[in-house]
């Protein structure tokens, strides 16, 4: 990838001088997921803060640091605690991290969450893997001047999120015996949660599921040439499906109880990529 960027090859310079370290799997880990970061074999961390004009994670249950490590054997750079729009920042700085962890130079991305189910098939605490998405009132992150050694002006997004890793995540549901269901993600900008009536719209657009994170990682990783994966952990019913209100310390109980076959199925599916 071109260095073109001032801003983020300062930022990979950093991070160089801390570790040469050369990621094959970058993986962001979602709302209350990030304990898994904490248990696979660590070799070096870097916070967000140390980084130069670099954003911090301010929302609950995201720690904001890079963790580089092994999982299975592969070498992994995960985001421990991710940037959201509703955060303040710009769509821009949102995928910041994104182009950073494909400068460090992985090339498979595996991105998770925790969504509300729309799909009334859906139970709290499935899994969903993410077929498609639907970017719903969330500007483009390749809005501004196109770097055209990083991506086209015009990004094909007819296939985000690979059949390849796709077919692997459900081959490791399978084998693991972890239900796995799958369908459509809509993002919108949060951070409030959805009224029913936008939960109806969602619905009927074609959406199985939503959150305030995910498409607009996989439109700039799909822009930079990651190969993408996506798994969403259905946190909550969403709202006008669940009767009761939402809260994030519902959606944070939810990951927490879920987390042991969250981890076994990240951690079985990136030693399979
Ligand atoms: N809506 C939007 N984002 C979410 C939800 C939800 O119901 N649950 C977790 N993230």
């Amino acid at each position: 990838m071109s260095l073109g960027d001032f801003m983020l090859k300062r930022q990979l310079e950093y991070i160089r001088t801390i570790t040469d370290f050369m990621p094959e799997t970058a993986i962001v880990l979602g709302s209350g997921l990030g304990s898994l970061a904490d248990e696979i074999e660590i070799m070096n961390t870097i916070n967000y803060n140390d980084i130069p004009d670099f954003p911090i994670s301010t929302a609950p249950g995201h720690k904001g640091r890079f963790v580089f490590g092994k999982i299975e054997e592969k070498n992994v750079v995960i985001m421990q605690g991710r940037i959201h729009l509703y955060e303040g920042y710009t769509p821009k700085q949102v995928v910041n991290p994104i182009r950073l962890m494909k400068m460090m130079g992985a090339n498979k991305l595996l991105l998770t969450n925790a969504s509300g189910g729309i799909n009334t098939h859906f139970k709290v605490g499935d899994f969903m893997l993410i077929n498609d998405h639907i970017s719903c009132f969330v500007p483009s992150p390749l809005i501004g001047k196109n770097d055209n050694s990083v991506g086209v002006r015009f990004p094909d997004m007819s296939q985000v999120y690979s059949k390849r890793m796709s077919d692997i995540i459900s081959n490791t549901a399978q084998d693991e015996e972890i239900n796995l269901k799958s369908g459509i993600y809509l993002q919108l900008t949060g951070p409030n949660f959805e009224t029913p009536a936008e939960i109806r719209m969602a619905k009927v657009l074609g959406a199985d599921a939503v959150g305030m994170s995910t498409a607009i990682e996989a439109q700039a990783a799909k822009h930079c040439g990651f190969e993408v994966g996506a798994v969403s952990v259905i946190s909550n019913l969403a709202c006008g499906i669940s009767k009761t209100p939402i809260t994030s310390e519902e959606v944070e109980e939810t990951a927490n109880k879920i987390a042991p076959l969250f981890k076994r199925l990240i951690k079985k599916s990136v030693g399979n990529f």
